[in-house]
């Protein structure tokens, strides 16, 4: 069984997870509190969920997520996410949390902070253009015309593949953007942003994407 440790498990983190359990994956939430404050949550995800802290959940994940605030990207544990695939959701909303300069400019983009906080990481950009509900409630199968697309970026081309996997297995087809500098392309205020799209609009979206 293949376990997915969750750094954050408010919105996104429990309709993933409720989405990895019925896709067949084992899940280990964590927030910013004691794990006992997850009881009701990992209750309700049954007995393919449980809780711990940040570093534990990091330490048992064989890949992991990171849907936190962009302001705690500092908080999130180092060493046990050495060499693992971790998927951030994390966006960034400036006029909610404070504007950060190295994305403003240009520099660096939300998913690109939390790779350089974690070095040794594979971190790829998914599931942050989706409302959190939809994550779990609107996957569909190959095929489906109401099947939506959703895009990845990420400079580990093993670890985007891992993520493509993840979308198929959750409903989703799956578009590589390119590396983390490309990810700018579905940020909040882009075309892309929760959009509802299949393949082909999400193509034409983040290709008249344009940078702000
Ligand atoms: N909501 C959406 O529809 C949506 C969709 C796509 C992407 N996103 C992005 O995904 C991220 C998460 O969004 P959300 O809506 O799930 O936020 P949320 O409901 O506010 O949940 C945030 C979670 O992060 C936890 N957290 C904060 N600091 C932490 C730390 N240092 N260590 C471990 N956990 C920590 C919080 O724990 P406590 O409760 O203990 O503080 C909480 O469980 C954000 O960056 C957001 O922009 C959101």
């Amino acid at each position: 069984m293949t376990t997915i440790g969750f750094i954050g498990a408010g919105h996104v983190g429990q309709s993933l997870a409720k989405a990895a359990i019925a896709n067949g994956y084992d899940v280990v939430l964590s927030n910013n509190q004691d794990p006992d404050s997850l009881a009701d949550v990992v209750k309700q995800l049954g007995p393919h969920a449980s809780a711990a802290t940040a570093a534990e959940a990091a330490e048992r994940a064989d890949f992991a997520v990171v849907a936190i605030p962009i302001t705690t990207i500092d908080q999130v544990p180092v060493e046990p996410l050495a060499s693992k695939v971790v998927i951030a959701t994390i966006n960034y909303f400036p006029d909610r949390l404070g504007h950060i300069a190295e994305i403003d400019d240009g520099t660096t983009t939300a998913p690109g902070l939390l790779q350089a906080h974690l070095p040794k990481s594979k971190v790829v950009r998914a599931f942050s253009m989706i409302d959190a509900a939809d994550m779990s409630e609107d996957g569909h199968p190959q095929g489906d015309p109401k099947r939506r697309a959703l895009a990845l970026a990420g400079d580990d081309p093993d670890a985007k593949k891992l993520v493509a996997n993840l979308y198929d297995q959750l409903g989703f087809d799956a578009l590589d953007l390119g590396d983390l500098d490309e990810s700018w392309r579905v940020d909040a205020g882009q075309k892309a942003f929760v959009t509802h799209q299949n393949l082909e609009e999400l193509k034409a979206n983040v290709a008249n994407a344009r940078r702000k």
